[in-house]
C-alpha cells in the first residue's frame, strides 16, 4: 500500500531503539523524512534514508521546542509528530512490586517523562502543523491505560491521561486538519524488556524464572495474550505510518490497541 508519506517530515521520539527505531524505520522506508530524538543514536546509524539525529534528553522542558526547530531548520516543516519517548523514566524500572513502592518524585518523573514531554512537543508543533495547512500527530500510550495493573500503577494512569489528552487535542484542532491518534501497544519485544535489568528480568525475579523464558513462554501466557507471543516492534511501527498517513484521512481521536489480544474488554 502507498502511504503516501514521501517527502512529509516526521519528529519522532524515542527514536533510537525498540518501538521508536521501528517507526523511523518504516516512515524512512515510505519516503518520509525524519527528525529522531533520543539522548544516543542508538540503532539509528544502520537506517538509510533522509534522517536526522537530534540528540535531547526529553526530562529537560525545552527539549520539545528544541527538536521542532530542529525539524524545520532541517527540512522547513513539520507534518507528522509522533509522541513514541515513553516508558519508565531514567533511573526507574518496570514494573514495581506495589503502588506503594512509588514516592512523590516518581510519580513526578513518570508525568515529567510520559505526559509533559508530550504537551511540550504538542504546543511546539502545532503552529508549524497549522502553517502547512494541518497534519498528523501520533502518541504512543499502552494497553495498561485501560487495563490498570497495580504492578505499573503510576505509568497506567500517566499514560491514561495521554489519551484523554490526545482526544481533547483532536476535538480543538481537528477543524484546522490536525489530527490525533493514539496507539497502545501491549508487551512488545524492545530493550525495555529484553535489556538486563529490563522487565523480563523484574518478572523472572519475582516468578522464579529467567528472562528467555519469560519473554517466549511466561509473559504472553500471564498476560492471556491470544497470540502467544509478544507484539514485535516493527506491528506498532506499521500501525502508527498508517496514522502518520493521509490516507487515514478521516481517522481522528481514536486509539489502535496493538497488543495480541491481551485486553478482553469490548
Ligand atoms: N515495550 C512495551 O512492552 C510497551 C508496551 C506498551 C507501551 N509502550 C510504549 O511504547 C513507547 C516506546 O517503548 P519501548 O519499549 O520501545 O521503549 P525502549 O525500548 O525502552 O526505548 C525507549 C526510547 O526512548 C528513548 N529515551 C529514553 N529516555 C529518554 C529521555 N530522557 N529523553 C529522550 N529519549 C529518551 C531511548 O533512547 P535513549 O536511551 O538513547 O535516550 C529509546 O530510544 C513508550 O511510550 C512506552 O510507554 C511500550
Amino acid at each position: 500500500m502507498e502511504l503516501n508519506l514521501i517527502g512529509r517530515v516526521a519528529v519522532v521520539t524515542g527514536a533510537s531503539k525498540g518501538i521508536g527505531l521501528a517507526v523511523t524505520h518504516t516512515l524512512l522506508a515510505e519516503g518520509a523524512r525524519v527528525v529522531a530524538v533520543s539522548r544516543t543514536a542508538g540503532d539509528l546509524a544502520g537506517l538509510a534514508g533522509d534522517l536526522r539525529h537530534v540528540a535531547l534528553d526529553l526530562m529537560d522542558p525545552a527539549a520539545p521546542e528544541r527538536a521542532i526547530e530542529a525539524a524545520v531548520d532541517a527540512f522547513g516543516g513539520v507534518d507528522v509528530v509522533v509522541n513514541n519517548a515513553g516508558g519508565p523514566p531514567p533511573g526507574i524500572r518496570l514494573p514495581r512490586g506495589s503502588f506503594l513502592d512509588a514516592a512523590d518524585a516518581d510519580w513526578q518523573a513518570m508525568v515529567e517523562f510520559n505526559l509533559f514531554s508530550v504537551v511540550r512537543l504538542v504546543r511546539a508543533a502545532i503552529p508549524h502543523l497549522l502553517a502547512r495547512g494541518g497534519g498528523s500527530i501520533v502518541n504512543v500510550a499502552t494497553t495498561l491505560a485501560r487495563q490498570p495493573a497495580p504492578m505499573s500503577a503510576d505509568y497506567g494512569a500517566v499514560k491514561a491521561a495521554v489519551l484523554n489528552l490526545s482526544k481533547v487535542l483532536s476535538e480543538e484542532f481537528g477543524g484546522q486538519g490536525i489530527r490525533v491518534n493514539t496507539v497502545s501497544p501491549g508487551a512488545v519485544r524492545t530493550p525495555w524488556w529484553t535489556d538486563a535489568g529490563g522487565a523480563a528480568d523484574r518478572i523472572a525475579d519475582m516468578a522464579g524464572s529467567d528472562r528467555d523464558t519469560v519473554l517466549t513462554t511466561l509473559a504472553p501466557r500471564m498476560m492471556n495474550m491470544v497470540t502467544g507471543r509478544l507484539v514485535e516492534p516493527r506491528e506498532v511501527a506499521d500501525v502508527v505510518a498508517f496514522l502518520a498517513s493521509p490516507l487515514s484521512a478521516s481517522t481522528t481521536g481514536a486509539e489502535f490497541v496493538v497488543d495480541g489480544g491481551f485486553l478482553k474488554s469490548l
